[in-house]
């Protein structure tokens, strides 16, 4: 049973209000003591023409009939709800057993489409840890819309073209060696790279045969499109690398490159609603009106540029996808560019602009290396990686050693290599995404704090204890199904908290989806284990006399083991059963 669901139905009965408005009033009092459900009245004071005290006097005895309403309270204009704690405890358990993985579910989006545009490095460049915010931000958004029953649509709009792929195919020409190319693209290619900036500063030359093959590229001349083939490929390749040690996919790669054909298109528009206008040489749309800055739309040389493949790529998506909603999850610095691009498609009449989101975020920072992403020294996403799965491996070595567990090499490397990368998720989704991340490894690797080895260390001991029930004959299986009829004997503060943590987690999925924030939700998953803990440290389990009451906890043991690796598995993180 959804207690809020049903307090929200006779509230609305009653008051002859819709069912959602009276629902999305309902709140959570801060406190206990409180009660556990309130509605305030106020709401309601204009439609009842009557002071709010008096309307939660005259509603107070909405639910006076059901048992699972223990009483209710009126405080100044609130009506307050005290549930029956034990059929609510219940009634979570049972539910979120029933749900399983599907446990926070809903379908909100159902017969909605959401792109989710995420990560989107650029081809022949690092990927620097800049892109792990994105692309582990997207990643995490994609799984939580699809838990609401939306379809997603992952986008990764590849930076696989501009005139920087001129000077890419120049350097080739004069410095490039196969080998190393075929060996490590990517550092090849950024090598040439550098060393074509470097020259050319003192060799204008240079500048312009990067031009010129970039036009060529354009015009889809033979010779620069295999070596821009060749060398989008190889990145790829790569980038596919990290990917997969992520547990990251996209269903799309194209890349800015895809748009470039449908830029005339493009042009044909806004041409024919009198939008272009030409500013020193360049096609341009004025934004005045937006107080936004001119959009360049086709460069004085004729090409098209980063702003103009992105109307093209809004415009595609919407042809292919019929998109209720469009998000680009890229770094704060580019806010500009996509309230540009946005303006520009909301002035050609384009009605879905307003579906557009540009979900931002911080910057990253190292303190003990003193520099940030975009001082132009860039940290490896990759380096980052084995840098934590080594330190995490160090930690798991010495607890292995201190505690006598004698795990096998191999599994203490497989572990280390998956805590290690949760670690890293953990970090880049603990705040608000805005905020900058400070990196620290204590903190990151800190078994006792808001941490991603506390949660996992968290759920491998409640699965521990389900296994070791099942040895010794509690359970047939670790997810043998409760009985319902003993769920009646949870009774204590820590069940009743628990059960409210898993009562709100369909909420805090909802919430996180709204803002387009999973810190949201990585917060309930950490309440859940602390709370867990704090149970654990409380209640005797596996040591408990009557029999009932033991298989009852084991039940919630296992509701907390589906509620925090589903919570892990939306956002990006998976669970370890030993650790
Ligand atoms: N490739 C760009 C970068 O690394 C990000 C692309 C963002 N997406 C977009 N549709 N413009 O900075």
């Amino acid at each position: 049973m959804d207690f809020r669901q049903e307090i929200a139905r006779a509230l609305a009965q009653r008051t002859q209000m819709s069912l959602e408005e009276i629902d999305s009033w309902i709140e959570i009092p801060p406190q206990s003591s409180m009660g556990d459900f309130a509605f305030p009245c106020f709401r309601l004071a204009k439609t009842m023409r009557k002071a709010p005290p008096a309307i939660a006097q005259e509603l107070s005895d909405v639910l006076v009939d059901a048992d699972f309403i223990e009483r209710t309270e009126t405080a100044g204009g609130y009506l307050n709800f005290f549930v029956n704690r034990t059929s609510y405890i219940a009634s979570q358990v049972k539910n979120t057993l029933n749900a399983g993985y599907m446990f926070g579910s809903s379908d909100l989006g159902s017969g909605k489409t959401v792109i989710v545009e995420f990560s989107s490095p650029n081809i022949a460049k690092p990927f620097h840890v800049g892109h792990a915010f994105t692309t582990i931000l997207g990643n995490s958004l994609a799984k939580i819309y699809n838990h609401l029953g939306y379809k997603v649509v992952r986008m990764n709009h590849l930076g696989d073209y501009g005139t920087q792929f001129g000077k890419l195919i120049a350097a080739w020409q004069l410095w490039g060696n196969e080998q190393a190319l075929v060996e490590h693209p990517i550092n090849e290619l950024l090598r040439i790279y550098v060393k074509f900036h470097d020259l050319a500063k003192d060799d204008p030359e240079l500048e312009l045969k990067a031009r010129d093959h970039f036009r060529r590229l354009e015009n889809g001349e033979e010779f620069e499109k295999s070596l821009w083939q060749k060398f989008r490929d190889l990145s790829l390749k790569e980038f596919n690398e990290v990917y997969k040690r992520l547990g990251v996919e996209f269903d799309n790669f194209n890349g800015e490159s895809f748009y470039s054909s449908q830029i005339p298109a493009v042009i044909e528009e806004l041409k024919n609603k009198k939008l272009l206008v030409e500013s020193e040489g360049a096609q341009v749309v004025m934004l005045d009106e937006f107080d936004l800055p001119p959009c360049i739309i086709l460069k004085s040389d004729g090409t098209t540029i980063y702003a103009s493949r992105d109307i093209a790529a809004v415009l595609y998506r919407d042809r292919t996808y019929n998109f209720d909603k469009n998000i680009y999850v890229v770094g704060t610095p580019q806010a500009l560019h996509f309230k540009q691009v946005f303006a520009v498609l909301e002035k050609a009449g384009f009605e879905k602009a307003a579906n557009c989101e540009h979900v931002g975020f911080g910057l990253v920072k190292f303190p003990d290396r003193k520099l940030s992403t975009r001082s132009g020294d860039v940290i490896l996403l990759e380096n980052l990686i084995n840098e934590s799965v080594d330190k995490t491996y160090e930690i798991i070595k010495s607890n292995s050693e201190l505690r006598q567990t004698n795990l096998p090499e191999d599994e203490m490397k497989m572990i280390a290599e998956k805590i290690g990368i949760a670690a890293i998720m953990f970090t880049f989704q603990k705040n608000s995404r805005e905020r900058d991340i400070v990196f620290s490894w204590e903190d990151m690797l800190d078994f006792e704090g808001d941490s991603a080895p506390y949660v996992l260390y968290t759920y491998a001991r409640a699965h521990s204890i389900l296994r070791k029930a099942q040895a010794n004959g509690y359970l047939e299986s670790v997810d043998e199904q409760v009985p319902e009829a003993v769920l009646d004997l949870l009774t204590s503060d820590d069940e009743f908290a628990l059960a409210k943590l898993l009562d709100s987690f369909g909420g805090a999925v909802e919430r996180a989806a709204q803002a387009n924030e999973p810190y949201i939700l990585l917060r309930q998953v950490i309440n859940i284990a602390r709370a867990f803990n704090r149970y654990y440290h409380n209640e005797s389990i596996l040591g408990t006399d009557d029999e009932k009451l033991r298989r009852a906890r084991l039940g919630v043991l296992q509701a907390v083991c589906t509620a925090v690796k589903t919570g892990l598995d939306l956002l990006g993180i998976q669970a370890v059963e030993r650790m």
